[in-house]
């Protein structure tokens, strides 16, 4: 074989990357979003929660984290997705120690459907409850998980807001600190006016100019946070609060910082959390 043909039968940068460390390094951050919670809940509670469950884990990175924090934590992650449970047992829940290992569970079944003890603390993040576009499931989902929490247990949801997230568009990003550089294209790529619905995809572009498309895909209705409080209401919970994203006053640059506000300035783009008790 020519040193021409082996190069040219060299596998490219995207044909050996992996999307789930991908998905990992560019869009999850668990460590700052367990401190958030840990912070929020103490600020709350007057209390160190314990006990905490994942919905939508995928590769179930927050909850090995948090058992991996405290030894007195304990976690359930949920998923229906086989694949990406398996990818994070022999991935995340492989380096903790047995002891760390006995605190975690990872349950495959629907989030709507599935039956766990109580926790302290429940997490839904990256928009996935976005998932139910429905109001009358939403509704369920919620109830349901407020019969996952212990009495004075909280729920955390992410979500996005400001005028961007009404229309179809292309974000890039470059990420420099993982083995090697890559870019992580965020695409709205169809979003309906009337329904909200809004197709998402996640693609990632190599320096050797090799991509890999559509890695992700995301079928979302957009929900207001306000929607959110009144359907959160509705399920019967106790009290609830928006903490959104500060941006810098001089440079209107989005900060990783968030405020307890009900106050949301007119950003085209803004992440926030909401925070129900039961
Ligand atoms: C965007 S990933 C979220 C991963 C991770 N939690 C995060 O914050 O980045 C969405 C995950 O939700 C799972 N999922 C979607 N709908 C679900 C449902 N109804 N029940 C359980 N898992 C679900 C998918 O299999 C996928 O792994």
């Amino acid at each position: 074989m020519t040193a021409a043909t082996a190069a040219a039968k060299q596998a490219t940068m995207a044909e050996q990357a992996d999307i789930h460390e991908l998905y990992q390094e560019s869009v999850q951050n668990a460590e700052f979003e367990l401190d958030f919670m840990q912070k929020t809940f103490k600020q709350w509670n007057k209390r160190k929660p314990k006990s905490m469950r994942e919905d939508f884990c995928g590769t179930a990175l927050a909850a090995c984290e948090w058992v991996a924090r405290d030894a007195l934590n304990t976690a359930v992650g949920v998923d229906f997705e086989k694949s990406v449970l398996d990818w994070g047992r022999e991935n995340n829940v492989s380096r903790l120690t047995a002891e760390q290992l006995s605190r975690l569970e990872l349950i495959q079944d629907d989030v709507l459907e599935v039956n766990t003890g109580k926790f302290d603390m429940v997490q839904a993040f990256n928009f996935s409850y976005w998932g139910f576009k429905r109001r009358e499931v939403m509704v369920r989902y919620f109830r349901g998980l407020r019969e996952a929490l212990v009495d004075d247990g909280l729920l955390f949801l992410d979500f996005f807001g400001g005028s961007e997230c009404y229309q179809t568009q292309k974000e890039k990003r470059k990420i420099d600190d993982f083995r090697y550089n890559f870019k992580y294209i965020w695409e709205q790529a169809e979003f309906n006016a009337l329904t909200n619905d809004l197709t998402c995809h996640i693609h990632f572009h190599f320096p050797d100019k090799s991509k890999l498309k559509k890695a992700f895909t995301y079928e979302w209705r957009v929900w207001g946070p306000a929607e959110i409080r009144d359907i959160l209401e509705e399920a019967g919970y106790s009290k609830h609060a928006i903490y959104r994203q500060k941006f810098d006053p001089k440079t209107d640059e989005p900060l990783d910082e968030y405020i307890m506000t009900d106050k949301g300035e007119d950003y085209a783009c803004w992440l926030g959390y909401i925070v129900a008790q039961k």
